[in-house]
């Protein structure tokens, strides 16, 4: 095949690949939440340590409250950079219903590592009952929202979008609370919105329908960082949005890594491949 053939075929299959990605439809979550910077972004992006244990600190002192993270379990905190002693000594207080015991009872006993995070409420019932709303398990939010499409012309940029819709629109909806008094009339017809909302509904930018029945969960200095970070509630919405993604998506860093090194075994191939089909064909009169 000559060299023009060869390009013309890559040339093919690169635009096949990128036909076949699939387009995620943006799901309609209303304003499409401003895009964040976040260290995980991109090919080369990581988990920022740092930031998952603040974040951590974050879901338990806050979120834990209402929201399960029943898909992670207190050893994955080894992943964030926490020792075994720090996870015990996290979760020392913690007690989880186990059994049946041998009288076939359920028994209460201290968590232990191997232990999924506990659910703050039994069942879904119990959240709805206390919350007026089911507030979702967190375990898979960061991936469940995707809130862009990719969009094929800006490759550099197409991977990062069609994962990461998922965080902006989780610190989109944790700072996304406005005071309703303060829409105009126009506004809130423009929004299908009622005169006046229930008790335990807030005006929220960025969650759909924009009633929401989750009080704003963050203020300014509602947690203080063991590494004395800014707690600001946008930097805390940042640190715990870093967290639940990690959450959702621990072995991001290996894929990421995997995906690298893939890309660079094919291009020596494709190297080698080139300089062996010159070998072969180098006495071929044209
Ligand atoms: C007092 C209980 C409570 C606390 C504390 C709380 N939430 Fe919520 N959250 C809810 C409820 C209830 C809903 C569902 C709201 C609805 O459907 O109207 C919700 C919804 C959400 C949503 C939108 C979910 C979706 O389906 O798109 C996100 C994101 C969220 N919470 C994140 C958090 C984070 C992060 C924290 C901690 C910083 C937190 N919440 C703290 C009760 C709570």
């Amino acid at each position: 095949m000559s060299t023009k053939n060869m390009l013309r075929l890559a040339a093919i299959a690169v635009a096949g690949s990128l036909l076949a990605t699939p387009v995620l439809a943006a799901e309609g979550h209303g304003p499409t939440p401003p895009r964040q910077k976040w260290s995980f972004d991109g090919l080369f992006g990581s988990y920022d340590r740092a930031a998952l244990q603040r974040g951590y600190q974050v879901y338990q002192g806050v979120c834990a409250a209402c929201h399960g993270l029943s898909l992670v379990a207190y050893r994955d905190l080894r992943d964030i950079g926490l020792s075994d002693n720090q996870i015990k000594d996290a979760i020392k207080d913690i007690q989880v219903t186990d059994g049946p015991n041998d009288a076939g009872e359920m028994f209460e006993r201290p968590a232990l590592l191997s232990d999924r995070f506990k659910k703050p409420y039994p069942n879904e019932q119990a959240a709805i009952a206390a919350n007026g709303a089911l507030p979702p398990d967190l375990s898979l939010l960061a991936k469940a929202r995707i809130v862009e499409a990719g969009s094929i012309p800006v490759i550099r940029s197409f991977a990062a979008k069609i994962r990461y819709g998922g965080p902006d629109y989780i610190q989109g909806v944790l700072t996304g609370y406005k005071d309703f008094a303060t829409l105009t009339p126009e506004e809130r017809t423009a929004l299908k919105l009622p005169e006046k909302l229930a008790d335990g509904q807030y005006y929220n930018e960025y969650f759909k329908g924009h009633v929401i029945r989750m009080p704003p969960p963050l203020t300014d200095g509602a947690v203080t960082f063991l590494d004395e970070a800014p707690n600001t509630a946008v930097a805390m919405a940042h640190d715990v949005t870093t967290f639940l993604t990690w959450a959702a998506e621990p072995r991001m860093e290996q894929r990421k890594q995997t995906g690298l090194k893939v890309v660079l075994f094919l291009l020596v191939l494709a190297g080698l491949m080139y300089m062996v089909k010159r070998k072969v064909w180098a006495n071929v009169p044209h």
